[in-house]
């Protein structure tokens, strides 16, 4: 009796305690005439407005300027025609997000963001600047990410970004960078992208950033990373792809202990020598479309996190030992490459391999048999020259082995053909008769799904 009456009157507590804690308060919509031309949208967290095709500024600040009590969450405005934010351009408007997008934006006066002071994020993209805005930056105190993306941004200048003591992640993207002051990035960021730029080299900006965590040099013209990775520890992904590095300096990875990702794909590499040695970490690689010719015994020593790998697209004639510490390598892509030969021996370390892709190479025959590579489900050989090949891989689900020289096969090839579900076959030279007939009945009482299987005549009774 005394229990319940404590249960009941710790429930009232609780009760009251809960009705009592404030309502989370939303941004309200105003009445549509109110904000006209803009548009506001109430999703509570995600309300926000947006002035889609206004003729000036002015109007954005009679409609929304002095209008409401809570910041704006935030504010798009798109395709506009506002050739320059002048000063005071948003003041008595209080907003947490701003986009100004596809609005011929061409000049950022100096007292243009005053009155923002609690803007976390600033978005000026598919705009017409030619140079960072620096001296608008002084309120932006709490500005956390910042994109310039697809504007006409021609360098980077040490004092670039200065006044933005919170910035965290820095887009500039899709401009025509070709300079960089060394220095020019806050040592805060956590997320730099200078994709699709025109830079020829680093010149040590993107070094010793220590709070670093992704980097995207995709699509520039960098031919050297040699001596512009020091001191980014905590790098997790960085991706340098479509540019035109050829050679890897040995210690260029070596404090880039965090690194799970890395991209080198679409570059000139001829070799990698022993550079990613220190990449303990790293957990996918792509060298993918290089001109690899070989690789080393040691090329890929120390990376056993390693899962995914791909090595497609090169000139690849041999894999020799070079894949033997790979033991946690999930998925290997060897496409278009010009093996002509691939041993059991060569793959035998990759215990765990799930997904193997072979195809468009020049093998003639592949005899993967041992128990090693028992994990493997899918494997695909497309547009090699195999004649013939024997499997014992257990669960194997898909197979395709299109576009090769099989005149024929029996079914002991497939090995334990219980798993398979799904094998292509197309554009092979069938020879017709009845041990291939047979073959393929078998694969249909199995139920596996058979594409491309020759059109022979019923087998006379
Ligand atoms: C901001 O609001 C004040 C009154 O609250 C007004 O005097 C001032 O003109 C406004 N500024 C702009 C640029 O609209
Ligand atoms: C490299 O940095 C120096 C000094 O900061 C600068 O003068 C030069 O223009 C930069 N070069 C490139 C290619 O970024
Ligand atoms: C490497 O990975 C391990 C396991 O995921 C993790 O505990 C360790 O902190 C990582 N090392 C670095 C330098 O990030
Ligand atoms: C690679 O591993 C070997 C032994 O496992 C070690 O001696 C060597 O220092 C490692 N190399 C790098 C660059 O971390
Ligand atoms: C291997 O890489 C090529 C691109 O080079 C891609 O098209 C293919 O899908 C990849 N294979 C697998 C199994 O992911
Ligand atoms: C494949 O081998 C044939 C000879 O068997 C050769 O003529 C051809 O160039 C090779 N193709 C590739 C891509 O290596």
């Amino acid at each position: 009796m005394e229990m319940s009456k404590v249960t009941i009157f710790l429930l009232i507590t609780v009760n009251w305690l809960i009705e009592a804690r404030p309502k989370p308060i939303y941004f309200e919509c105003p009445a549509p005439e109110v904000i006209d031309p803009c548009s506001c949208r109430e999703e509570n967290v995600f309300s926000g407005i947006q002035c889609e095709g206004v003729q000036s500024l002015n109007t954005i600040q009679r409609s929304l300027g002095n209008r409401f009590s809570l910041p704006i969450p935030w504010l798009h405005i798109t395709n506009s025609n506002i050739l320059d934010l002048p000063p005071g351009a948003f003041y008595n408007m209080s907003v947490s997000r701003l986009f100004i997008s596809g609005s011929n934006l061409r000049y950022v006066a100096e007292d243009a963001f005053v009155g923002l002071e609690n803007l976390a994020m600033l978005v000026l993209q598919y705009d017409r600047l030619f140079c960072v805005p620096t001296t608008a930056w002084s309120p932006l105190g709490r500005l956390k990410t910042l994109s310039l993306a697809s504007n006409f941004i021609l360098r980077v200048e040490r004092s670039a970004f200065k006044g933005l003591p919170a910035l965290e992640t820095l887009i500039l993207t899709g401009n025509r960078i070709s300079h960089i002051d060394k220095g020019a990035f806050p040592l805060t960021l956590k997320f730099l992208s200078l994709a699709s730029n025109h830079l020829l080299k680093l010149n040590g900006s993107v070094e010793n950033l220590p709070n670093l965590e992704r980097l995207f040099l995709t699509d520039n013209d960098i031919s050297s990373l040699d001596g512009e990775l020091d001191g980014l520890t905590r790098l997790k992904m960085f991706d340098v792809s479509q540019n035109v590095i050829k050679m890897l300096g040995s210690d260029i990875f070596v404090d880039l202990l965090s690194l799970t990702n890395l991209d080198l794909g679409d570059n000139k590499l001829e070799s990698v020598g022993d550079s990613l040695q220190p990449l303990t970490n790293l957990t996918h690689l792509s060298l993918s479309n290089n001109y690899l010719t070989v690789l080393l015994e040691n090329s890929f020593r120390n990376l056993t996190a390693l899962q995914v790998l791909d090595l497609s697209g090169n000139r690849l004639t041999a894999i020799d030992l070079s894949l033997r510490h790979l033991s946690n390598l999930r998925k290997l892509n060897l496409t278009r490459n010009r093996l002509v030969t691939l041993k059991y021996l060569e793959l035998k370390w990759l215990h765990g391999l799930r997904v193997l892709d072979l195809s468009h190479n020049n093998l003639t025959v592949l005899e993967l048999t041992g128990q090693d590579l028992g994990m493997l489900t899918v494997l695909k050989l497309a547009g090699n020259k195999i004649k013939s090949f024997s499997f014992s891989l257990d669960r194997m689900t898909e197979l395709d082995i299109s576009f090769n020289d099989l005149k024929t096969f029996s079914s002991q090839d497939l090995g334990n053909k219980l798993g398979l579900r799904v094998l292509n076959l197309e554009g092979n030279p069938w020879t017709c008769n009845d041990h291939l007939t047979d073959t393929f009945r078998e694969l249909t009482n199995h139920e596996v799904h058979v594409r491309g299987a020759p059109v022979c005549p019923l087998p006379a009774n």
